[in-house]
């Protein structure tokens, strides 16, 4: 299969674990005949120092061109404390996100046997977590209008969403609960939010459409606590934009890691994976940070993005078993760590050896 990909390495640590991704890609394209063509574009703070744009439109052309893209991380904190900054590097990812209509972002948590240990949490607690959040993510609060009053002395965010972007999401909820244990949660704060109850009405009236779906309305706040007390008993969660981001984070503590965590953002013509942890600037360009996040986004550019199950699932055996085999970064060795690179050469040599 010819398969094009839009390359974006980003900021950070961006460029290093992209580079892994790559390794592990092309080693995937030889063993199963297929042909990768990768055009790289630029995007974040890379973006605004080489021609002042965040996304530039060149990139948002090599987007639209791509079957899949996939992306590394953005932020570089020269911008984050610096309030006055009027062009920043999220705006890159914002506007990426609206450009291509990527309005649901795809976020699973899932435990590895050999690494329950590195979770603060207990082992009997999360050993066997299954589950994966639907997060809207070109609506809601960021993307309102805001605003400051003249005087300087009032801000404002709002939070908008309409019938149809609730339902599209919501679709792809059912669809995805269909394919797993059938369980949904709605997650919202209809006891006080508007566009919550408008969110918990759409699901209402679409839960009929499903009826093997067991579906249960949860406030924000409550699922913050229980999804750390009973992970297990979740299995598709949807929110809206802001809650999404941050239980989210939340759930990256399962793991053991935040280095692990894939994610794909799904829209109507092409897709976007990408690692969720961010562009971890203090460790950029020391070869030292976890590739597996972005490996495994690669994984899933395979299955969600082209449809090629038996490649996602090499990429993800051969994480698995770099696990297993302590051929792992410094966040996860306890005393012989290897470099990014090095675990990402390991992991495309053990595909093509397979
Ligand atoms: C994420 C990030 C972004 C978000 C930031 C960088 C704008 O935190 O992808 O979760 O809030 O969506
Ligand atoms: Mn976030």
């Amino acid at each position: 299969m010819d398969l094009h990909v839009a390359l974006l390495p980003g900021d950070g640590i961006g460029p290093e674990v992209i580079s892994q991704a790559v390794k592990v890609c092309n080693s995937i394209a030889k063993k199963f005949n297929h042909n990768i063509v990768w055009e790289e574009g630029l995007i974040g703070a890379v973006a605004i120092d080489k021609v002042g744009d965040p996304f530039p439109s060149k990139t948002l052309e090599i987007c639209k061109k791509a079957d899949a893209i996939l992306f590394g991380a953005i932020g570089d904190p020269k911008y984050d404390n610096d309030p006055t900054a009027k062009v920043r590097p999220e705006q890159g990812l914002l506007k990426m996100r609206k450009e291509l209509s990527l309005f649901a972002n795809v976020r699973p948590t899932f435990t590895f046997p050999s690494l329950v240990d590195k979770s603060p949490l207990k082992k009997e607690i999360i050993s066997g977590t299954d589950f994966v959040f639907l997060r809207e993510l070109t609506g809601g609060i960021y993307f309102g209008k805001r605003g400051r009053s003249a005087d300087q002395n009032r801000a404002f965010d709002t939070c908008e969403y309409r019938r149809n972007e609730v339902q599209r999401l919501v679709k792809k909820g059912f669809e995805m609960a269909m394919n797993r244990s059938k369980k949904l949660c709605c997650v919202d704060k209809a006891n006080v939010l508007e566009t919550s109850r408008l969110w918990r009405e759409t699901v209402q009236q679409m839960e009929k459409d499903f009826p093997e779906v067991e579906v249960s309305y949860e406030f924000v706040d409550a699922v913050a606590m229980r999804l750390i007390q009973w992970p297990k008993q979740y299995d598709v969660l949807i929110t809206s934009n802001l809650f999404g981001d941050i239980l989210t984070d939340e759930a990256s503590v399962i793991t053991g890691s935040m280095g692990l965590m894939p994610s794909a953002s799904l829209g109507n013509s092409t897709s976007l994976f990408e690692p969720i942890h961010g562009s971890y600037p203090e460790v950029a360009g020391k070869d030292i940070a976890n590739p597996l996040a972005t490996i495994l986004s690669a994984a899933m550019m395979f299955k969600d993005g082209f449809g090629l199950e038996k490649e996602s699932s090499l990429i993800k055996k051969m994480v698995e078993k770099s696990l297993e085999q302590k051929v792992v970064t410094q966040d996860l060795a306890e005393i012989n760590s290897y470099s990014t690179s090095e675990v990402g050469d390991w992991i495309s040599n053990e595909i093509m050896k397979y």
